[in-house]
């Protein structure tokens, strides 16, 4: 199958594309191009096969380009992951109108244009998959993180409105939700004292006592893209560690 992962060029993205390089022609779309092409070299080396193409998925016009710019080799697209995503602090009385439309636009308007893009090729061959990225914030709130949370629990919305219009038509989407993960954005924007003080406090609360791994949420998107997932539809999975249970 022919799968393309939107921010793969960092963490659970590119954790992803490794993981599915083995079996699956992957296509790291990323607007950080040097960081996918790094991905997308590294895959290479190892044997697998990997396309990287550059994209803003909050644009409409970036993510027409990005469609053009995957070769035929990587087509028709037979999975999608809408991994893409972005994230500020600032409590409700300070989110700045830029603020909240680079959040909600990166992970709701992004799911939304990407999708749109690609589902027609599913829509052709009558099979595909999708899997949205969520989070435990799509269920549940955190101070400081007002627009990411909002952005976060549509993105969960839009996973069930999608699996209702497409469940009939042959394709499965789906979400993975998941906890605290150690990735390149949980530590963005604090120096590194501050960053490690922060997930500290995170492992405090987590049931697992740990921060996850991104590879562990590349298994639970391997097996929502898999057929051993074949009669799941509509459902948010949450690798967490047990923090928040739903
Ligand atoms: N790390 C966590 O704890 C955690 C928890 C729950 C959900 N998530 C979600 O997982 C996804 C991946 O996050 P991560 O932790 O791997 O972060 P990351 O920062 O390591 O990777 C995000 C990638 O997305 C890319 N990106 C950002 N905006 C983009 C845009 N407009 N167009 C194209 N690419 C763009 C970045 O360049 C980067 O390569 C995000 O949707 C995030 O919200 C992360």
């Amino acid at each position: 199958m022919n799968v393309l992962i939107t921010g793969g060029g960092s963490g659970i993205g590119a954790a992803t594309a490794k993981r599915l390089a083995d079996r699956h022609v992957v296509v790291i779309a990323d607007r950080n191009k040097a960081a996918a092409d790094a991905v997308a070299a590294e895959i290479v080396s190892a044997g697998g096969k990997a396309i990287a193409v550059e994209v803003d998925v909050s644009s409409a016009v970036s993510v027409k380009a990005m469609m053009e710019a995957i070769p035929g080799v990587a087509r028709p697209l037979g999975g999608l992951f809408n991994n893409a995503g972005i994230n500020i602090r600032q409590p409700i009385d300070e989110i700045t109108e830029l603020g909240w439309d680079a959040v909600v636009n990166t992970h709701v308007k992004g799911v939304l244009l990407v999708s749109q893009a690609v589902l027609p090729e599913m829509l052709a061959a009558k099979r595909g998959v999708v899997v949205n990225t969520a989070s435990d914030y799509s269920i549940i709130g955190a101070p400081g993180l007002g627009a990411y949370c909002a952005a976060k629990a549509a993105v969960y919305s839009l996973t069930k409105v999608m699996a209702m219009e497409f469940t009939s038509r042959g394709i499965r989407v789906n979400a993975v939700g998941p906890g605290p993960i150690d990735t390149p954005m949980l530590r963005a924007g604090r120096a590194p004292a501050e960053a490690e003080a922060r997930l500290e406090m995170h492992k405090a609360k987590i049931p697992m006592k740990r921060m996850g791994r991104p590879e562990e949420v590349a298994a639970v998107v391997d097996f929502l893209l898999s057929e051993r997932a074949s009669y799941i539809a509509g459902q948010i999975i949450h690798p967490n560690g047990g923090l928040v249970m739903w």
